[in-house]
């Protein structure tokens, strides 16, 4: 007899994903490719965004109202898509809420895993790069002092535009790197979703002002595979053998959802960049 035992129980409710605003689009669209059988209820906070100037209690109370939204929309698990909301709330939602919560965090383990002698710069909100849960993360790397964090505010705004201009984000850029002009940097940390998002113009910064590797970095397919393993191991995953439905996304925002829904569309199209 055959010690194979087939699983006849499959979880269809879908997975709730929140963050400031546009940010987490760059989280799905790993989480998108990883788990092709499941769907999606999306939540951006565009009305409050961005949440990387506000005040850590603030952040919370918003990140608890857009986790209370989806749970009431039925998820069977919730992704915290926004690294700004991850520091000031993840320990409140987990032990508040009865679903598993998964979350993105700066990816500066594998950054700092890159040989070199450059540096490592973590680029995130302020909020981000204040919050103790962020500083204990850079304080358990070997080398802490080799990461160097910058906080880039404005940013995210210019994405959330959804039309600004690359020589716009490149002035920004220039603003808060200036002091590494020429330095050696290994690896550069995405550590806000949104970056992601503009990946290529990153790069392009990176290849005409630093020299090193400059090998970009985000929390965004860890995060991906760490749901699929919370997934399995809750047994709450949807039946691979189901048809998936034509939209696995639904979007909803806190903003005006008729002007803001194409953006985030366009922007959940955009290629992932290897890292
Ligand atoms: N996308 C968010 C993050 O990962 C925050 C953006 C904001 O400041 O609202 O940190």
């Amino acid at each position: 007899m055959s010690d194979i035992t087939l699983k006849t129980e499959y979880d269809a409710r879908p997975i709730g994903v929140f963050d400031s605003g546009f940010g987490g689009a760059s989280t799905l669209r790993n989480i998108l490719r990883l788990l092709p059988n499941e769907r999606f209820i999306y939540f951006g906070d565009n009305a409050n965004a961005p949440y990387g100037d506000k005040r850590e209690d603030e952040i919370l109370a918003l990140s608890e109202a857009a986790a209370d939204l989806l749970l009431h929309k039925g998820v069977k698990a919730l992704v915290v898509a926004c690294n700004t909301a991850t520091s000031a709330s993840i320990n409140a939602l987990r032990r508040k809420l009865d679903v598993p919560v998964v979350s993105v965090e700066p990816a500066i383990k594998p950054a700092c895993e890159t040989p070199g002698e450059g540096c490592v710069l973590m680029l995130a909100t302020v909020a981000t790069t204040k919050l103790a849960r962020y500083k204990a993360l850079q304080a358990r790397m070997r080398e802490p002092e080799r990461v160097i964090n910058v906080g880039c505010s404005g940013l995210v705004e210019l994405i959330e535009s959804g039309s600004a201009l690359e020589e716009d984000i490149l002035r920004l850029l220039e603003e808060k790197l200036a002091p590494f002009e020429g330095k050696k940097v290994d690896g550069i940390v995405l550590g806000c979703t949104h970056y992601p998002l503009i990946a290529p113009v990153f790069e392009r910064y990176a290849r005409a002002h630093f020299k090193g590797a400059c090998r970009l970095y985000d929390g965004n397919e860890g995060t991906a595979r760490q749901l699929r393993r919370v997934l399995r191991a809750n047994g709450l995953e949807a039946d691979p053998m189901a048809t998936p439905p034509e939209n696995r996304v639904s979007f909803f925002t806190s903003g005006d959802e008729g002007s803001l829904e194409p953006i985030f569309r366009r922007l959940l199209e955009t290629p992932i960049y290897e890292q």
